[in-house]
């Protein structure tokens, strides 16, 4: 995994900013979306981010 790939290029959220927040305590999508803010515009990234989410907390 490259943490520094971009996953929400609307705010500028990274694979390494995603897991960087599930360490610090995110178990949920919604948890991971409120202390990144991926996903809080467009709305697009949303599928990824669940899915990468989802493949961290499988770990
Ligand atoms: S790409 Fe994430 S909100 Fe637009």
């Amino acid at each position: 995994m490259n943490p520094e790939k971009v996953v929400c290029p609307c705010c500028h959220v990274t694979k390494g900013d995603i897991a960087k927040a599930i360490r610090d305590g995110a178990s949920s999508f919604k948890e991971v979306k409120k202390a990144t803010k991926a996903g809080k515009k467009c709305g697009k990234c949303k599928k990824e981010v669940k899915k990468l989410t989802k493949k961290i907390l499988e770990k």
